[in-house]
């Protein structure tokens, strides 16, 4: 069985003896490989060179023997496009802000297919550089989480910022969701046709919101995007940080993978989701420690998951940059070396 009919095998819900294993953040600051790479190129150059992604994107599958490759790129980049300035230093730098309804005026129609093509050059370049045993993953932000980056935020305590447009411009609010959700269906179908296998939508923020205001914040941009993919069967996967009080939410929308956070005890989620595969969810600061403690959190969370069919084995949010490399090669070794039986 190859590392991309192991993959899908799971996508689709089927119990394999394997468990598939991926990083978020996978390609990055970590690997010296990726540093070494980042010295002659910067971020946002890098990811609109598909040689380069095709690169960097091999890396992680090369040197640490990951399961699955996900294209090397960014959330933000559909808001470029709109007119809005972005840079990266590392972490993401808009400008302007959104923060006046009467800006939005001034946000530019766009086609993304034009626009955003060189995602899917990186995509087409990065099957010819991996092969066609290696699957590859398309992404995209949600709307909701590229909407608190629209509107200022840069780390937890910039929130107030996106919820104050929030209240205090619901309307204006709701068109501007709804336009990256079409961008999006766009953007993931435009993925899809350059080959990726299955896209997952980041929804990092929308944890942080109570059930209401998910419910009317996220959760239908969330719909549309998701229920016009199951329309066109391009497989997906959604990645709450921080979903354990969302999951009856999460539980309607048909989604093929949900990707969870150490904070959800995945037997609660496997009670609730099933059929639904799930993914996740070693967290990503226990890496940064003592190797013994890695290969046992991995292994509870093999035995956790023993029965359960579509299981993918991934961390609950990005590796953190400090991880040191030999964690992460404990952690795909245990992963590898556990075969499941049906009991
Ligand atoms: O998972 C992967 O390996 C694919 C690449 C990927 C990146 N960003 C590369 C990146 C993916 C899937 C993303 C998604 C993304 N970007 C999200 C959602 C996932 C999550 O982590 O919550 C968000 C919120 C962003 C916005 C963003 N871009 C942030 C917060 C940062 C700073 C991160 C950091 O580590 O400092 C970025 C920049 C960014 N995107 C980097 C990388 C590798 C760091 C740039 C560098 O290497 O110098």
């Amino acid at each position: 069985m190859t590392k991309r009919e192991l993959f899908m095998a799971n996508l689709d819900g089927e119990f394999t003896t394997r468990v598939p294993i991926w990083i978020m953040r996978q390609a990055g600051r970590y690997l010296p490989q990726y540093r070494e790479f980042r010295r002659n190129i910067s971020f946002e150059e890098l990811c609109k060179t598909p040689k380069a992604v095709a690169e960097v994107t091999a890396q992680p599958v090369e040197i640490l023997d990951l399961d699955a490759a996900i294209i090397f790129s960014d959330i933000l980049f559909i808001l470029e496009p709109l007119g809005i300035d972005l840079r990266f230093d590392p972490g993401p730098i808009i400008s302007p802000f959104l923060e006046k309804p009467e800006q939005l005026s001034q946000m530019a129609e766009y086609e993304p297919e034009s626009k955003l093509q060189f995602v899917a050059d990186a995509l087409l370049e990065t099957r010819r550089r991996l092969g066609n045993d290696i699957p590859l993953l398309g992404f995209c932000g949600a709307p909701f989480t590229v909407f608190c980056y629209l509107t200022g935020i840069r780390g937890a305590r910039d929130f107030h910022k996106t919820i104050r447009f929030l209240t205090n411009y619901p309307d204006e609010s709701a068109l501007v969701l709804e336009r990256l959700a079409k961008l999006s269906i766009r953007y993931l179908r435009m993925q899809s046709g350059a080959g990726a296998d299955a896209v997952q939508i980041f929804d990092t923020w929308a944890g942080e919101l109570g059930e209401k205001e998910f419910a009317a914040w996220s959760f239908p941009y969330l719909k549309m995007i998701i229920e016009q993919l199951a329309e066109e069967n391009i497989r997906a996967s959604l990645y709450i940080k921080g979903a354990y009080h969302l999951l009856d939410y999460i539980r309607i929308l048909p989604v093929n993978v949900v990707s969870l956070d150490w904070k959800t005890p995945l037997w609660r989620a496997a009670e609730l989701l099933e059929p639904k595969t799930l993914q996740g969810n070693l967290d990503p600061h226990l890496l940064l420690g003592n190797r013994d403690v890695v290969v046992k959190r991995a292994t509870d969370i093999l035995h956790e998951m023993a029965d359960y069919s579509g299981f993918i084995f991934n961390l609950g949010h990005g590796i953190l940059p400090d991880t040191p490399v030999e964690n992460v090669r404990a952690l795909v070794e245990t992963v590898h070396s556990f075969e499941r039986t049906r009991s």
